[in-house]
């Protein structure tokens, strides 16, 4: 039988009402995190322990000196399309400010305590989750002082993003030679989530690939 014009019409428009809910999340266009530089400080030797966890180092019994943070956050494609197994380095300086790297000259003191470096993947849905310590800002030579800030390499499946992640309300965000040059700064800000029961300060942060 054929369908009169009336009811083509009605089921198109029913199939335009049912479609948003499972076609919107594959039709979002969030825009890619901007790429940053490596920087002078991605370690030269990496740590035997390389986990998850920058506060304590395997076989020591102290802890990293700092305020201990969370970092969590989920990897996502330009469709919001989770990245699963996304390799993430991260690297950062300590609570005082210094890099255990030979061409660091800040003469804040290292702290034997403190990983410095982790290496993880996200999980099936695209999440990462990291326990560190907040880094000082540091004297950034000719580009002045350095905002606290952490450095994040990806390798997704297609893509490969060298980023640097800020803090909320730093007052050196304003003057930060880096981040002022960020064509997209309030992507590459952390949004803080509040404090857990320990006084661990959580810290949410997702990066956006351009294909995954
Ligand atoms: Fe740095």
């Amino acid at each position: 039988m054929l369908q009169s014009r009336r009811q083509i019409l009605g089921q198109l428009a029913g199939a335009a009402a049912a479609a948003p809910a499972l076609a919107r999340p594959l039709q979002a266009r969030l825009e890619p995190t901007p790429n940053e530089i490596v920087g002078p400080f991605y370690p030269l030797a990496k740590p035997a322990d390389t986990d998850a966890d920058l506060t304590m180092v395997a076989g020591r019994t102290g802890r990293a000196i700092g305020q201990v943070i969370e970092i969590s956050g989920q990897i996502m494609d330009l469709r919001g399309r989770p990245v699963p197994g996304t390799r993430l380095e991260i690297w950062q300086a300590n609570a005082a400010g210094r890099y255990a790297h030979p061409s660091d000259d800040n003469p804040a003191p290292l702290d034997p305590n403190f990983q410095g470096y982790a290496s993880l993947s996200t999980d099936a849905d695209g999440r990462y989750r990291i326990i560190t310590v907040k880094p000082a800002g540091y004297p950034g030579g000719r580009r002045g002082m350095r905002a606290p800030h952490i450095h994040f390499d990806l390798a997704g499946r297609t893509d490969r993003l060298v980023v640097q992640m800020y803090f909320p309300d730093e007052p050196l965000n304003a003057t930060d030679a880096l981040l002022r040059a960020n064509i997209r700064p309030a992507m590459v800000i952390a949004a803080t989530t509040g404090a857990d029961a320990s006084g661990i300060l959580r810290y949410r942060w997702d990066m956006v690939l351009r294909t995954g």
